[in-house]
């Protein structure tokens, strides 16, 4: 174990060192494939540009995936760590470095236990989750039809290093992304009589738009609607032509996303024609909300605490995760790995412990390992 964490810790801090940008990780995914090729394990073949797939096991037997994300932020870092990004502008500011190493761990654990396995064990190191791309992406290659469940992590600066935060049911939110272009008619500032204003057209607009969260979702569920860009004209004395709202709906079920888009829609164009503007409205579904399998999730709680780790019951949260895209047609679970409390995800002073590593792809490769035994257990 201590040599593992030696292993990884080095491979964690290159990584850091190195980051790269979803669709970018050229360098990340050849180290990955390097490392693997080392110990003999089996890399798939896809047509992503980016990104591994490799196998541990028994072909012969059900296959559960596990994933880790690649990709880093463009942001600049600034934790002052001696390892800190070589890269200006980019950064590790979500952990997606601390996922990959973990998930080298685990593999190499795996390997070791390569004959013990009860099915086989799919790798993903998926690119570009922060540009919500790779999941996707990846399920299009069809090489991930045969997993029968998918099993996840994030770092969690809100919990210490030993602590796993697992929840069943909706855990993060779909983050759907919307603009609304409005057109009205412009002119001289002094005359609205020859103009269509824009203006009081997008300024009722930002307002009615939060009739669809407060008076149209069930006050029981979590879901969000911020307007968080607003822009029209230039000067003081010329009436524009155009205003352009842009913003997030999150919702934690598909049917309140469904529900929420469609009012949103009708919202915008409604006020739109009371105003006399047109209504031009692009609404971009992202990821879906991750919702956790109740069985897989009990499984993945029960392992956590056989390792001694604390589990405690992770909050919700409104922020959006492509691992969603996989448990669309199959159960799983994602879990919150605790890497020490500090600034949040996404932060230039984002710090993920790595004393965490080790004991993380010990966590994953048990999993992995027990549930293919009980899987196992469920065909014969
Ligand atoms: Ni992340």
């Amino acid at each position: 174990m201590e040599r593992l964490q030696e292993t990884l810790e080095a491979i964690f801090m290159d990584l850091h060192r190195h980051p790269e940008l979803g669709k970018e990780e050229v360098r990340t995914t050849a180290r990955v494939k390097e490392l693997l090729g080392e110990r003999n394990i089996a890399i798939v073949e896809h047509d992503v540009p980016t990104g591994v797939l490799a196998n541990i096991g028994d072909p012969s037997g059900p296959v559960i995936a596990l994933r880790a994300d690649m990709d880093a932020l463009p942001v600049t870092e600034e934790t002052g760590l001696p390892y800190a990004s070589e890269i200006p502008g980019k950064m590790h500011a979500c952990g997606h470095d601390f996922h990959t190493t973990a998930l080298l761990g685990a593999a190499m654990l795996l390997k070791e236990r390569e004959d013990t396995l009860a099915g086989q064990v799919r790798l993903i190191f998926q690119p570009g989750e922060e540009i919500n791309y790779g999941a996707q992406a990846l399920l299009d290659t069809g090489k991930l039809s045969d997993v029968r469940e998918f099993y996840g992590l994030h770092t969690d600066p809100n919990l210490d290093v030993g602590t796993l935060g697992i929840r069943p049911g909706p855990i993060m939110a779909s983050p759907d992304r919307f603009k609304v272009r409005i057109t009205g008619k412009g002119g001289h500032g002094a005359e609205p009589q020859s103009c269509i204003d824009p203006v009081p057209c997008m300024a009722s607009m930002i307002l009615a738009l939060q009739q669809v969260v407060a008076r149209r979702i069930s006050p029981i569920s979590a879901c969000v609607l911020s307007i968080t860009r607003a822009v029209s004209g230039n000067t003081w004395n010329v009436t524009p032509e155009h205003a352009e709202i842009e913003g997030t709906l999150r919702t934690m079920t598909d049917t309140e996303r469904d529900l929420g888009e469609r009012v949103l829609r009708e919202t915008a164009a409604s006020v739109a024609k009371a105003y006399d503007c047109n209504a031009e409205i692009t609404y971009l579904r992202q990821s879906r909300p991750l919702v956790n399998s109740p069985e897989q999730t009990a499984f993945a709680d029960r392992v956590g605490r056989e390792l001694g780790f604390t589990v405690i019951a992770q909050e919700m949260s409104m922020i959006g995760e492509d691992f969603a895209m996989y448990l669309k047609d199959k159960p799983g679970c994602f879990v919150r790995v605790g890497t020490g409390k500090g600034p949040i995800l996404h932060h230039p002073q984002f710090v993920a412990d790595r004393r965490a590593l080790a004991r993380t792809s010990e966590y994953l490769a048990t999993l992995a390992q027990r549930r293919l035994a009980y899987l196992r257990t469920l065909e014969e």
